[in-house]
């Protein structure tokens, strides 16, 4: 059992959840995800830190508190993931697991999509699960610290 929290961090726009294109990211809210996400994390005996953020610096600076506060992170960076100079930086100070989750398949989307700055920093990446990917995140990161 680990002390200290997973941090499960969402970028731009996740607020919208459950009515921003329903054809690609559903219809659930970012609440059903944190529910969903609190729920399996408990399983493993593990507290949330759960975050919503459409700055990029916010989210650079939970990133940052995680290193001595979290004991894994689960990230969907959302738009940010295939830009953010600032995110690959910030993860890569952090020792512990690191879970890039995207809900829908941003392989089979644009172009654009297929870049990611995170996943050079991640241990795992899930994208196309839908917000299962969240809590599969919590699969993960619960294997890496031996708790399955
Ligand atoms: C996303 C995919 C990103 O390309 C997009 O900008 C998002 C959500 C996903 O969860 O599928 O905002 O990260």
């Amino acid at each position: 059992m680990s002390e200290l929290p997973v941090y499960v961090l969402n970028g731009p726009n996740l607020n919208t959840l459950g009515t921003r294109r329903p054809e690609v990211y559903g219809r659930a809210t970012l609440a059903d995800v944190e529910a969903n996400v609190r729920a399996r994390a408990q399983t493993y005996g593990l507290d949330v830190v759960f975050e919503q953020s459409n700055w990029e610096g916010q989210i650079v600076e939970w990133i940052q508190q995680a290193r001595t506060e979290a004991c894994a992170i689960v990230i969907n960076p959302a738009a940010l993931t295939h830009y953010s100079v600032a995110i690959h930086d910030a993860l890569e100070m952090c020792e512990m697991p690191i879970v890039e989750v995207h809900i829908s398949n941003v392989h089979r989307r644009e172009s654009f999509r297929h870049t990611s700055f995170v996943s050079p920093q991640a241990t795992a990446v899930i994208a196309g699960a839908g917000i299962l990917g969240y809590e599969l995140g919590v699969d993960v990161v619960a294997q890496h610290l031996g708790l399955r």
